[in-house]
């Protein structure tokens, strides 16, 4: 989502506007502005930010303070009541919100019993009311009772807060999600990052987390969740407001390369308790028997997100001994597939909308299947059109080259399999404590590869001008290797196949000469021996390989002319790391041949049609 603020001496309004319109790459399936005039107004609607534009009242004019949302739904489907800004019961507090609030249902619970009532399904409005109430109770500033709220909120959370009674003050807070003001003369901005401030001011303060930040037009004070000042720290800005949008990286893709520790963080947040030894993914709670029933699961997807299906079969028949099928949407839609009662089909979609998943698991749904969807944007067709659902939480995906959707497709993949396996006690007590760590810890190695990305540039540099490319993998990995193969032929144009290593001596081999490149992902599993081997026989026909190794790997660095490390984890994880490296590869080699990455010819990032 992305917020933006003003308070200062010019109308409000039409900077808000402006400001949610250079947000919306960050979530557009709603938006809503809140004004304060005379007194607090608010208009939000469905759809663009541009729907905005058709709100007319004379506080457009009369209004110096406001704050607006450009939302990408977590909580509740796009729809006006679900938009930001919300409002307390009483009305007197309005707020936006960007970031997930995890023990809102508890929060709500207390609430409903108080009496409090929501008009939305979204975790803000919980937000809103518990502060609401905790100032009522209190008798405090709402200040004081922000401060006492958000200690006790678990989450991620930027908000910005208006106060029926205070015209000429905004108080804002962060934990975790980005928060930047910017500095002016009689005049502040509050923003997600700094593109909607950046036409005004380069003067900017980032505000930290557990942080509040109490602002009229000519002052800023900052201050801890202890009520102790802090110093802000003016910066200045010398970045363009293209590259601001980006994070700052020179491409979507890198920026969605770079977001997956936080993106899966968010995918993991509120349902791995890792303490408790707990996964909470409400669509498979409230349908358990017909998983665990299910004589049959059967995937359904397109392009990347089948990839993460084919990943999802090993997992799934390891942990729940459940037979799988993957299938591409475009060939299941049209040849007349058995469905017997107790089939249940997943759907993988990062859009929600790809024509040929959509009308393949129509098709699946009339004949009886349990249809259960995991999706990235909520409240898409796909989601609408399941019975149950767990979302991936990855933010949107601008790139058309799908990178963090995919890991956050796997996350979901790997939690509803452990689920679904400790519910039918098909793996024991100590493989699901096992997997439940080292499940946790993937955030934290996919930074460790991230930071490693220098070397695997120079490795890029020097297979930028190939003209073929092999990817190779077994297990776990083999769908990596299909999925390396389709990144860098979408980014590169060059021409790339991916196969289980134990095919090569089928057929690719043939390929094989001193100016083929293989990549070999070949991390420590079961078929590491035959691995070895494997490359062996490419290297005995003068093939270039690289290889993806563990750190402590020796065999394999010994025979390849280039490794790229991940560090280790369980092989049913694996490929959650393994994938990094493949997706870095590709955007560099894409980048040297001077490609728009961003935007691969021929190829669209959502395919609505046939
Ligand atoms: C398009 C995109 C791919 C994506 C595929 C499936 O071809 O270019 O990146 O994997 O569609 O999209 P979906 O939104 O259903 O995951």
């Amino acid at each position: 989502c992305g917020i933006v603020a003003y308070i200062g001496h010019q109308a409000a309004y039409p900077i808000i506007l402006k400001g949610l319109k250079r947000l919306e790459y960050r979530g557009y399936d709603s938006s809503g502005i809140a004004l304060y005039g005379n007194q607090i107004e608010s208009y939000k609607k469905k759809g663009r930010v541009s729907e905005l534009e058709s709100w007319d009242s004379p506080i457009l004019q009369e209004a110096h303070a406001g704050i607006g949302h450009t939302r990408w739904a977590t909580h509740g489907e796009p729809t006006d009541a679900n938009a930001h800004p919300h409002q307390s019961n009483s009305g007197k507090i309005t707020l936006v919100h960007n970031g997930i609030i995890e023990n809102y249902a508890s929060l709500k619970a207390e609430l409903i019993q108080k009496g409090y009532t929501f008009k939305s399904e979204t975790d803000t409005e919980v937000l809103v009311n518990f502060i609401e109430d905790i100032q009522i109770n209190n008798n405090s500033t709402l200040e004081e009772a922000m401060r006492i709220a958000l200690k006790r909120v678990v989450g991620a959370y930027v908000i910005i807060v208006l106060e029926e009674g205070y015209p000429d003050r905004l108080i804002a807070a962060r934990k975790g999600s980005p928060l930047v003001i910017g500095v002016g003369e009689g005049e502040h901005f509050l923003a997600s990052d700094a593109s909607p401030i950046i036409e005004y001011t380069k003067s900017v303060i980032y505000v930290n987390d557990y942080e509040l930040a109490i602002i009229s037009k000519d002052d800023i004070i900052l201050k801890n969740l202890g009520n102790e000042p802090v110093t802000p720290y003016i910066q200045q800005l010398d970045m363009e407001l293209a590259q601001i949008e980006k994070g700052g990286f020179d491409h979507f893709m890198l920026k969605e390369i770079f977001d997956q520790p936080a993106s899966l963080t968010d995918c993991l947040r509120g349902r791995l308790d890792v303490s408790n030894l707990t996964l909470t993914l409400a669509g498979v709670d409230q349908h358990l028997s017909v998983f665990t029933q299910a004589k049959r699961i059967i995937m359904v997807a397109c392009g990347t997100s089948w990839h993460a299906g084919l990943i999802a079969e090993y997992m799934i028949e390891t942990i729940c001994r459940i037979p799988v099928e993957v299938e591409y949407a475009s060939e299941f839609r049209y040849r007349d597939p058995i469905i017997h009662p107790g089939d249940v089909i997943i759907a993988i979609s990062q859009s929600g909308e790809t024509a040929d998943t959509l009308v393949a698991i129509e098709r699946a749904k009339e004949q009886g299947a349990f249809i259960f969807g995991v999706v990235n944007a909520v409240g898409s067709s796909i989601a609408r059109l399941s019975h149950a659902g767990a979302y991936t939480h990855a933010g949107p995906e601008i790139g058309v080259a799908s990178t963090k959707a995919f890991t956050a497709q796997l996350t979901v993949l790997a939690m509803m399999a452990l689920k679904i396996g400790k519910a039918k006690q098909s793996i024991s007590e100590e493989a699901y404590k096992h997997y439940l760590t080292e499940l946790s810890q993937i955030p934290e190695k996919v930074q460790v590869i991230l930071s490693g990305h220098e070397s695997i540039r120079e490795v890029a540099q020097v297979y930028a001008e190939a003209n073929n490319f092999l990817f190779l993998g077994r297990g776990y990995n083999f769908p990596v290797a299909l999925e390396a193969a389709l990144k860098l032929k979408e980014v590169s144009y060059i021409p790339c196949s991916g196969y289980p290593s134990g095919e090569v001596k089928h057929g690719p081999i043939a390929l094989v000469d001193e100016t083929l490149p293989t990549m070999f992902i070949a991390t420590k599993d079961k078929y590491y021996d035959k691995i070895v081997s494997n490359i062996q026989e490419i290297k005995a026909r003068k093939g270039k390989v690289i290889a993806i190794v563990n750190p402590d790997d020796s065999a394999i660095r010994g025979v390849s002319d280039h490794v790229m490390e991940v560090p280790e984890t369980d092989e049913l994880l694996a490929p959650l790391l393994t994938v990094i490296p493949t997706q870095l590869m590709s955007y560099y080699i894409g980048v040297l041949r001077g490609l728009d990455v961003d935007k691969p010819r021929n190829l669209a990032k959502s395919v609505t049609v046939e």
